[in-house]
């Protein structure tokens, strides 16, 4: 599977565009086209529904300590700033750049790979961004840093493994990716990745704002609505799917690291002693959710984080990775996190102050010895009125990308193979193979020819099926043509208006997968879609 076919595929069909593109674009944001937008909205129902508006809250699912309550959330994308205070983002969100002072251009510290390469009686660090063509593009940069031509490759004499501009400590010996010179990086300095803004008429501090990088925190600093509001008894869940924005150093890979994304989160609040039982069961049914909409087993894995790379919030995290085909074989992209958070972010929207586990003491106290920010004061514990116990709940928190998810669907329905076309003949075919629920058309409707009544009958059924379902109607070109126009698109089935239908009023229905073709009643077909769309 190329990256390069699926994104040139993604353009040419209309599933993704470079945000303003016509301006030369801008980095880190993408367009959603007309087939990019019911895919990504098929997402996010899919999630939406599981989560929250089919979510069985009267069993005890397989897995769960005992049946939970769901709910829904949608807050604003600009928040109190304060918000950010407590939830630790504006003193801790950040990674570290290095600037080139040369070329003037910002590299994320642990983005950039290099290796230490010795020629004509000196020694450097040359450097390349992290990828797959790493040691290619190290090699090549080598050469003409020294000054070299290609036939003179043997004079590169290589001193260990490639490895992280992270590990280097000088960064005199450095040769940045796009400069020949050495020493022109500047020492790694902390970058907020929150994009700030100004709230009316105030443009200094005072008017200061942040566009959310997460919805979590719209879920936490609403708990006590929801929960009251609902009259719901923990364990419960809060759900929210919205934008996030984050001014990430170094977006890339298509739309993988974004700089304006929708996240589809759960909060969910339970009894602390139960949190470490929700934390597998939450671990699980995510994973099984991507595999229910076709993702396959070998692409996908859950990695536990190790200790050190774990959110300042976090006592625990899982990652759902995919094997996204712009990683290097073996290695896989993550999906979602599943963060074990303890009691971290209620407590500290409370009392203004981060959990000392988590979290170095020094990190929460000002110069003065004060602490940092200042919590809402507000009492968010929980109080059980069976039992009469009361306590600040923990949280589990499953957090996908629904551009990410939706970028993994893509990778995985993208197909090629070989099929017999109407004469027998092999053609080969491009084949988006989408669940069908997720699937941007269910159905397109053809009649077999332009003539003898057939586009009449085919308009009919398009319209009446177009009240239910988003379909297309298409009468150009040959039968097997249109056929494979769909079949990019990733149209489940479609439906053949022929020379028996004006007799039996019976169409056919093929299927995209099989290639099988049913033949069907007129008045049956939308029940036989719907039908295949639920199982
Ligand atoms: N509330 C927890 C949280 O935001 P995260 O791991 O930073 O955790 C959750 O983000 C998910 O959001 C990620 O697993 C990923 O799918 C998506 N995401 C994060 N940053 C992204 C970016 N720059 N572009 C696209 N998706 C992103």
């Amino acid at each position: 599977m190329s990256m390069e076919k699926i994104v040139s595929l993604c353009k040419q069909r209309g599933f993704l565009f470079q945000s303003s593109e016509i301006y030369g674009g801008l980095q880190g944001f993408w367009d959603y086209g007309p087939l990019g937008v019911e895919l990504k909205r098929n997402v996010k129902e899919a999630w939406w529904r599981e989560m929250v508006n089919c979510h069985d809250d009267m069993s005890t699912l397989p897995g769960a300590p005992s049946p939970f309550a769901m709910e829904g959330l949608d807050c604003t994308i600009i928040m109190h700033p304060q918000v950010w205070k407590c939830s630790g983002h504006y003193d801790l969100f950040h990674d570290y750049m290095v600037d080139c002072k040369e070329t003037k251009k910002r590299y994320r510290h642990d983005q950039l790979n290099g290796r230490w390469v010795e020629a004509k009686g000196r020694k450097a660090f040359i450097t390349a961004p992290a990828g797959d063509d790493e040691v290619e593009l190290i090699q090549k940069h080598a050469l003409k840093h020294f000054n070299l031509r290609n036939k003179n490759i043997d004079d590169l004499v290589y001193d260990g493994d490639v490895m992280c501009l992270t590990e280097v400590e000088d960064l005199s010996q450095v040769v940045g990716p796009e400069t020949k010179k050495i020493g022109t990086l500047t020492e790694p300095r902390e970058f907020n990745l929150m994009f700030k803004t100004y709230v009316g008429a105030l443009s200094g501090e005072e008017g200061t704002a942040f566009l959310r990088p997460e919805t979590a925190q719209g879920i936490f600093v609403n708990f006590k609505n929801v929960l009251d509001s609902t009259r719901n008894r923990l364990p419960l869940g809060i759900a929210q799917i919205g934008k996030s924005f984050r001014n990430e150093i170094t977006p890339r890979n298509f739309t993988f690291r974004s700089r304006e994304f929708e996240q589809m989160e759960v909060e969910f609040f339970c009894h602390p002693d139960q949190s470490q039982d929700w934390y597998k069961f939450w671990r699980d049914r995510r994973l099984a959710w991507y595999h229910a909409y076709g993702i396959s087993e070998g692409r996908l894995i859950m990695r536990e984080h190790h200790k050190e790379e774990l959110a300042h919030y976090s006592i625990g995290t899982a990652d759902i990775e995919y094997a996204f085909p712009f990683m290097a074989e073996g290695e896989y992209g993550e999906l979602e996190g599943i963060a074990h958070r303890g009691d971290f972010d209620l407590r500290s929207h409370m009392e203004g102050k981060l959990d000392e586990k988590t979290d170095p003491l020094e990190l929460q106290l000002g110069e003065d010895g004060k602490p940092k920010w200042k919590g809402s004061g507000k009492d968010l514990s929980y109080r059980d009125d069976l039992s009469g116990e009361k306590y600040i709940p923990h949280v589990i928190e499953p957090s996908a990308g629904a551009d990410r998810a939706t970028l993994a669907f893509i990778c995985e329905a993208y197909c090629e193979d070989e099929q017999p076309d109407e004469n027998g003949k092999m053609q080969s075919r491009t084949v988006m193979k989408f669940h069908p629920r997720l699937a941007p058309i269910k159905a397109a409707v053809f009649p077999l020819v332009k003539k003898d009544g057939m586009p009449e009958v085919a308009k009919q059924i398009y319209l009446d099926l177009k009240k239910r379902f988003k379909v297309f109607y298409d009468e150009k070109g040959a039968i097997g043509r249109r056929y494979r126009r769909q079949d990019e698109t990733g149209t489940p089935y479609c439906i053949t208006v022929d020379g028996q239908t004006l007799e039996d009023q019976t169409v056919t229905i093929r299927d995209r997968d099989t290639l099988e073709q049913q033949r069907i009643k007129i008045d049956e077909i939308a029940a036989v879609i719907q039908q295949r769309l639920d199982q």
